[in-house]
């Protein structure tokens, strides 16, 4: 399946923006830590969460959607249960069984997760985080054997080399139901992390953050539930994605949301291009009056420029005025995207870990390739900016993994999106011409 884009718009309009993948999917798993059942609202409807659920109903978890609530309850007890390798394999996000499981059954066979091809994606810290609260993983044939000798898991100290977000978080869902206090240093302070912190306070669990460190009191049981349903955060890449997409077709935008933490980095990077942008009662509201200044930046753990909007932030670059330069530090394969805007009559110099742009005010519709999630999600913005039309092939097994209702919004908006099966840009403008 390809995106066909019969040629430029000027995006105008409101957005609604989804619940937060990144938050949901540790939410979601963190419910194989609870007694009772776990109420959620704002789960994004998309493809990697409808894959964790699926994995998690073979786990024997319950899953309810009703009323724009999902409600999770899991009653097995007894012996750790089988994930399925080929579910597993398809998003990365199956990492975050690790500990729950782990804390649940005390022991665990982890298919090794999937995700984007964005660079080599170990696991390693997660393993050395839960060994410190006493797991021990050997490496089979089939995925990562754990288990916890003790039977529980125990407070303990944990330095990761690198801030990292999963391993964070599964650090943090094997210190709440462990026995003693765990003390996690060099984390990560993603927001996605905080909603995660959030519910587990609300569970009860005593933990305290600070930039250094995070401190956590496990109650050595299962969590209880909170009463109420705990609403996820609104999606900050998507907003991102958004305001991008703004800014490439001199748009005028409204961004709906309730609570969208952890923009600031990029509102203050939109600001200095000259984007003007104001908050209101309903939202984020951004249009572009002028040309935008093209502005560097480097990629970087939290509070720094976030790595998945790097994608479409380069794409804007290529039609803002003057130079700049982009560098990727947390993914050492995420620039695919950025050969391909090429195609379009982008003038790019692509290194391994750097690109150099000369913006450019005009490109042209082309037949380009999508290779991962934010990178084809980037160059559908940038073809809505290309004079003529464009065709994005493999979108959408891409963009739908972590954009719900991508296609449909940025329609809303304006845009001339076409799902289509033809695999040339060639074949299909010769049956227009017919
Ligand atoms: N790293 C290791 N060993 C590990 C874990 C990470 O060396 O055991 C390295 C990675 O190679 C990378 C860095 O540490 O260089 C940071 O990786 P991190 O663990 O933070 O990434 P992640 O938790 O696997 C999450 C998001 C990604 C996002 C990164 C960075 C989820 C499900 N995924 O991945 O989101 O790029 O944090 O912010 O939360 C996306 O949504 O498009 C996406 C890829």
């Amino acid at each position: 399946m390809a995106i066909y884009n019969p040629g430029p718009c000027k995006l105008q309009g409101a957005v609604p923006i989804a619940g937060s993948k990144n938050a949901s999917l540790p939410l979601l798993a963190s419910s194989l830590l609870f007694n009772g059942e776990l109420k959620l609202r704002n789960v994004p409807d998309l493809i990697d969460i409808g894959v964790l659920l699926n994995l998690m109903r073979d786990l024997g978890s319950c899953v309810v959607i009703e009323h724009q609530q999902l409600s999770l309850t899991h009653q097995a007890q007894g012996k750790a249960p089988h994930i399925c390798p080929q579910k597993a394999s398809k998003i990365r996000g199956s990492v975050l069984l690790l500990a729950p499981l782990l804390g649940r059954y005390g022991e665990i066979l982890l298919p090794l997760p999937g995700g984007c091809h964005i660079g080599k994606r170990p696991i390693d810290f997660h393993l050395y985080a839960l060994e410190q609260l006493g797991a021990q993983f050997s490496l089979l044939p089939q995925g990562i054997y754990g288990h916890l000798p003790r039977g529980h898991f125990t407070g303990g100290h944990i330095i990761f080399p690198k801030p990292t977000v999963t391993g964070t978080e599964n650090a943090l869902m094997a210190a709440a139901v462990a026995q003693g206090t765990t003390c996690i240093e060099n984390h990560a302070q993603d927001d996605e992390v905080h909603e995660l912190i959030t519910l587990l306070q609300q569970c009860g669990v005593a933990i305290e953050t600070s930039e250094d460190a995070i401190e956590v009191q496990g109650v050595g049981r299962l969590l209880t539930p909170p009463p109420e349903s705990f609403e996820v955060c609104a999606d900050r890449m998507e907003a991102g994605t958004f305001l991008a997409a703004c800014g490439i077709t001199q748009g005028d935008i409204l961004l709906k949301y309730r609570r969208c933490p952890g923009l600031e980095t990029v509102l203050e990077h939109l600001d200095a291009m000259g984007m003007s942008l104001s908050l209101n009662e309903n939202g984020l509201h951004a249009s572009v009056l002028q040309p935008l200044k093209a502005r560097s930046f480097t990629t970087a753990p939290h509070p720094g420029f976030p790595t998945d909007l790097q994608a479409p932030f380069l794409a804007l670059n290529c039609v803002s005025d003057g130079k700049s330069v982009v560098e990727e530090t947390i993914w050492e394969n995420r620039f695919l995207h950025a050969k391909e805007f090429l195609k379009m009559g982008a003038q790019l110099e692509v290194m391994p870990n750097q690109t150099s742009i000369q913006g450019v005010r005009e490109l042209h519709g082309a037949e380009i390739q999508a290779h991962d999630l934010r990178g084809s999600a980037a160059s559908i913005l940038l073809s809505l900016r290309a004079k003529g039309p464009s065709l994005i092939l493999g979108a959408e097994s891409h963009f739908e993994r972590g954009y719900s209702f991508f296609l449909e919004k940025l329609s809303r908006l304006g845009a001339k999106l076409e799902k289509t099966t033809a695999t040339r840009l060639g074949a299909i403008l010769e049956k227009q011409h017919a």
